[in-house]
């Protein structure tokens, strides 16, 4: 009984230590607030941003929902109706489509940037932690969000993706290795995917994953205001500008510029021009699987290896990648922000290469003309 008072008092002591809620006044939350002026100081802008493009997804997202169908009968239709009938649609829609692809983007280097300021160092490691998990989140609407409009390309990309998880299981031991078929059957919800699987989807992208991701930022936001914004390099930065009004002012002018960028783009770029025939034709459980199903360019990072290694290999190496990243705080206690930045760019020249010469590597390797 001791023991488990001794745990639940470190838990909270933890907790408390990096939640400092008997802190929190106007002085601290805005009068004081600061961001420190130095080389890298572009890269407190990247939070906001993700943020920001989290709000247009909010919101064409719910424009979405007035007109979108989540039955295999009438999905597809649905769609082709926002797209071809309702005034405003396709522009809706492209803005949700593109805007999903920039919130990932920018979530991405918003990560890299925040490990290479060494800013999940303590009292941050929560506001660390909260932050991987929206990064998992985020990755979850990518994922749901794809099958929803029921085309060749959403749905047989759903079945490769779901066929992996349960691969997993042929590498764990014992009853354990039953799980990844649990799971893949939870999400599918019946034998192929079908209607079910299209329900779970769309409760998924539209109610659970929101839910959560408010949650979670919450918690990630209340911890960054608690804390202020970290140094981000190792010499002590000697100029701060004042966050209320002057770096608002300038995330705004960011944001409206972005958003100038983002809505011309989708004005004239449908999201699905990338798509070549027969791709974003509605399913057809009968038909034959199309050529050139894959996923979107957001996990050619997991996928090519797939295509390319032995199923373990990625395993292992996305398992520790995945420890690494919770453990990150901890694993990297005592690097110097010299070191994380060369392993930020590394990791960010990964991600570059597999996302724009993923297929070139793959044929070539395969020795596809
Ligand atoms: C939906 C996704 C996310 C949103 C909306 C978001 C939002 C924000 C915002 C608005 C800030 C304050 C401004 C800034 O420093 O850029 C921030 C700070 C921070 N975020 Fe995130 N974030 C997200 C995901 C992540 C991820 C994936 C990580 C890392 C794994 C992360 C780690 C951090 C850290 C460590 C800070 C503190 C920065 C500092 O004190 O200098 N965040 N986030």
């Amino acid at each position: 009984m001791m023991r488990i008072g001794a745990i639940v008092d470190q838990v909270t002591g933890f907790i408390a230590e990096r939640l400092p809620l008997d802190k929190m006044s106007y002085k601290s939350l805005v009068a004081k607030k600061e961001v420190p002026l130095h080389r890298m100081s572009w890269a407190y802008y990247m939070g906001g941003l993700t943020m920001f493009f989290l709000l247009i997804q909010v919101v064409t997202g719910l424009m979405l929902l007035f007109y979108y169908k989540p039955t295999v009968s009438e999905a597809h239709a649905s769609v082709e109706l926002i797209t071809e009938h309702v005034t405003g649609g396709a522009l809706i829609r492209n803005l949700h489509a593109w805007s999903s692809s920039f919130m990932i983007a920018c979530v991405l280097v918003h990560m890299l940037t925040t490990f290479a300021m060494k800013a999940f160092d303590k009292p941050r490691e929560l506001t660390w932690i909260t932050g991987v998990l929206l990064l998992f989140i985020t990755f979850g609407f990518g994922f749901t969000g794809y099958l929803l409009p029921w085309n060749q390309i959403a749905v047989n990309a759903t079945k490769v993706g779901l066929q992996s998880v349960e691969e997993l299981g042929h590498y764990l031991p014992g009853q354990m290795s039953k799980w990844p078929t649990l799971l893949r059957e939870t999400f599918q919800g019946e034998a192929s995917i079908g209607q079910s699987t299209l329900s779970r989807f769309y409760v998924l992208h539209v109610v659970i994953l929101p839910l959560v991701l408010a949650g979670t930022l919450s918690i990630h936001l209340l911890s960054v205001q608690l804390h202020g914004m970290s140094q981000g390099v190792d010499e002590k930065p000697t100029r701060f500008e004042r966050f209320f009004p002057f770096f608002i002012l300038k995330d705004f002018k960011l944001w409206g510029a972005i958003f100038l960028g983002v809505f011309i783009v989708a004005l004239c770029l449908p999201f699905e021009a990338f798509f070549a025939f027969p791709l974003a034709e509605p399913f057809n459980a009968l038909g034959s699987t199309p050529e050139g199903i894959k996923p979107e360019w957001y996990f050619y990072f997991v996928y090519y290896p797939l295509e390319l290694l032995p199923f373990w290999v990625v395993l292992l190496s996305m398992t520790v990648v995945k420890a690494g990243l919770f453990l990150t705080p901890w694993i990297f206690r005592g690097t110097s922000r010299r070191t994380l930045r060369l392993l930020a760019i590394a990791a960010a020249t990964y991600l570059i290469v597999i996302t724009l010469f993923g297929q070139d590597i793959y044929n070539a390797v395969k020795g596809v003309k």
